[in-house]
């Protein structure tokens, strides 16, 4: 290998290669040998449909290993379910409609879907389908959803299908593919070795003990940034305000309530961290005396609360940190880029991800948002409206690139302090 040539990160994976009932499935056998070629270990399977495009012997031939469609042989179950789990990555291709849905839809009817589920790696769907089924509702739909949870689906290539029909359906080209795989195990190994503290969601400041002030936080954002950071190879611990979401798994999860309680769970972890995402939308303010019975409304006309300001979690932990990244998160409804530049010098931070929180789409509670990302040696990077699980991989890979600068906001105020000696 020279200097220029990529890095090829199939050397010695697992790959579980899914083969689904499409007319492309044909190609999958090119790709089994593409991927071998480039050393990856690949197991193939199959669904029952597939079989009846290519023979399971192709594959077997090809991979050297007994290609599995059937979900009742037991032991070979076993072992195939093991297989996903330890899987380095998992790609279907071809997938079809059918398949999408029932990987969107979380259905585990046969072998190859029931293994979906097992799997703990990097997921590559690339899709064939004929007669306009790509441009389906219910398709986009189950689509979006894959993608929103962090699966990568290629999408088809435009040309003559097999009907003879042109439109967009056509398995994308071999090459599209191994890119994916390549780019999602590069992907999964770069934060190796990182310790990431990520906050989530809204905090809840009593008022009494049945009620509270709070926000319109969802925690959607700060759950996608823990669940990237752990595909991605690090650590990560999660200290969530109140949220509807499922507890990521492989992630060490802290439930808090206030922001005090927020600040202390922060504090306990700071340490540990190399990396700390504050993406909570963490009270401003709380009341200042919460009342400990239930609150009565007979003979009052009115109430005054009177409220104090919450602990800046941020501000304390710049003041706290030693060797850590610092990211904090601006969500605004004006003057976003003046705001967010304001607090980043503010409260000391190394990056910060600012979104507008007005915007259509985007924000509190959706799927998706954009987001301007400012660092502290004044890089200023514009992603657009995306998945909130795509959105976390770009802040990820900015935060990353800080690192390989090797300038904390630590490190650039003792360089300033220096210069300030001279
Ligand atoms: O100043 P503002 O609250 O708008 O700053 C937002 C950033 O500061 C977010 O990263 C948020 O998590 C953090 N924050 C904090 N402590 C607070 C309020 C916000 O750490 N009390």
């Amino acid at each position: 290998m020279t200097h220029s040539d990529p890095v090829n990160f199939l050397q010695g994976k697992r790959i579980l290669l899914g083969v689904t009932g499409s007319i492309a499935a044909y190609k999958a056998v090119s790709l089994l040998r593409a991927l071998k070629a480039r050393g990856a270990f690949v197991s193939v399977v199959m669904t029952a449909h597939a079989t009846e495009f290519v023979t399971p012997l192709t594959f077997e031939v090809l991979s050297g290993e007994r290609v599995v469609t059937d979900l009742f042989q037991m032991h070979e179950e076993m072992k195939h379910l093991s297989a996903s789990e330890n899987a380095d990555a998992m790609v279907i291709a071809p997938a079809t409609a059918n398949f999408v849905a029932k990987a969107a839809l979380g259905l585990a009817d046969d072998l190859l879907s029931t293994m979906l589920l097992a799997a703990q790696c990097p997921i590559i769907v690339a899709p064939a389908m004929d007669g306009g089924m790509w441009e389906h509702p219910t398709v986009v739909e189950h689509v979006n959803r894959l993608r929103a949870r962090g699966v990568v689906v290629l999408d088809p290539e435009e040309g003559p299908l097999a009907s003879g029909r042109v439109a967009q359906g056509r398995l994308v080209c071999e090459e599209k593919i191994l890119e994916a795989v390549q780019s999602a195990l590069r992907l999964r190994s770069d934060w190796q070795g990182e310790h990431v503290l990520v906050s989530a969601g809204p905090t809840q400041e009593a008022i009494d003990p049945v009620r509270f002030i709070s926000n319109r936080s969802s925690g959607k954002m700060g759950y996608a940034v823990a669940e990237a950071a752990r595909d991605r190879g690090a650590r990560v611990v999660l200290v969530t305000g109140p949220t509807a979401l499922a507890r990521p798994c492989g992630v060490e999860v802290v439930s808090v309530t206030s922001a005090q309680e927020m600040a202390e769970a922060m504090c306990r972890h700071l340490e540990w961290a190399t990396v700390v995402i504050m993406a909570a939308a963490v009270a401003d303010f709380c009341p200042k005396d919460p009342a400990s019975q239930k609150l009565k409304k007979s003979g009052r006309s009115s109430l005054v609360l009177e409220l104090e300001p919450a602990p800046d979690i941020l501000t304390i932990l710049s003041a706290r940190k030693t060797k850590q990244i610092l990211v904090g998160f601006a969500a605004e409804t004006e003057h976003l880029l003046e705001h967010a530049h304001r607090k980043l010098t503010d409260k000391g931070l190394d990056a910060i991800v600012a979104n507008d929180v007005t915007q259509h789409g985007g924000g509190f509670g959706s799927d998706q948002n954009a987001a301007v990302i400012l660092t502290r040696d004044g890089r200023r990077r514009e992603v657009p409206l995306m998945p909130k699980r795509r959105l976390a991989d770009e802040i990820l890979t900015e935060i990353k690139s800080l690192r390989a600068g090797g300038r904390t906001s630590t490190a650039m105020a003792r360089e300033e302090d220096n210069g300030r000696a001279r």
